[in-house]
């Protein structure tokens, strides 16, 4: 497998000073225990966040990618309160897109996905496309997909490695997309199972990234 990839997903936690105060404890225990090296660290933060995120990390040196967690379907104009493609282009370089939260609570369909998906792109950011099984449609261009069963999100819960690797074989052959994730419920003690199978090429995380300590210790399980 190349570097495997870990996305955190930080949802609606964190102001500003919490977000720098996870940074800044993240880095030393990054540093001292060499764990970036052959790892693909992005992290997903609040809109609010990204930022002084950004200017942080360049002043660490740390070599972690940031990514938003939504983005508008819109160009930029008249849509209050949307945060288009290009403003997130200007301090992150990946977006997650179509994550079940985003579908449950914020009522969107596939097509509303598929337009984002279109911004993205022309924006010239990365997307990760979240589906929970493998029927679900994914539009084109995007660069990784996370397969995260409804039932395992935030549930400790989790699939078995093998029907995961099996859920993201398939919808690798079914789209031509070489990248994916699993995740629901991942943690220290069980991200190296996933990562084992081969075909699974990183994991999304939820609750064990909000600590700087937890996720440092489920990156250095991650081989
Ligand atoms: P969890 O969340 O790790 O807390 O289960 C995963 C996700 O929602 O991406």
């Amino acid at each position: 497998m190349e570097k495997p990839i870990i996305a955190a997903n930080w949802k609606s936690n964190k102001t500003v000073g919490e977000s720098l105060e996870w940074l800044k404890k993240f880095s030393d225990l990054a540093k001292d225990a060499g764990l970036l090296k052959n790892k693909t660290v992005i992290l997903c933060a609040p809109y609010t966040n990204l930022y002084p995120l950004k200017l942080e990390v360049a002043k660490l040196g740390i070599p972690i990618l940031l990514g938003a967690q939504d983005v508008s379907p819109y160009a930029e104009g008249a849509y209050t309160g949307q945060i288009s493609a290009r403003m997130i282009k200007d301090i992150a370089e990946w977006v997650i897109v179509g994550h079940s939260e985003r579908r449950k609570y914020f009522n969107e369909h596939d097509e509303d996905l598929a337009r984002k998906v279109e911004q993205i792109k022309t924006a010239g950011l990365k997307v990760i496309y979240c589906v929970s099984d493998k029927g679900m449609p994914v539009p084109e261009g995007v660069d990784i997909v996370a397969y995260e069963p409804l039932w395992a999100i935030g549930t400790g819960k989790t699939d078995t490695p093998e029907n995961a690797a099996e859920t993201v074989q398939s919808i690798k052959a079914k789209t031509g997309i070489s990248l994916a994730l699993y995740g629901g419920s991942v943690n220290k003690g069980n991200v190296g199972g996933f990562l084992k199978t081969g075909s699974i090429d990183g994991v999304l995380i939820g609750g064990a990234s909000l600590e700087a300590d937890s996720f440092a210790g489920l990156i250095s399980a991650s081989v």
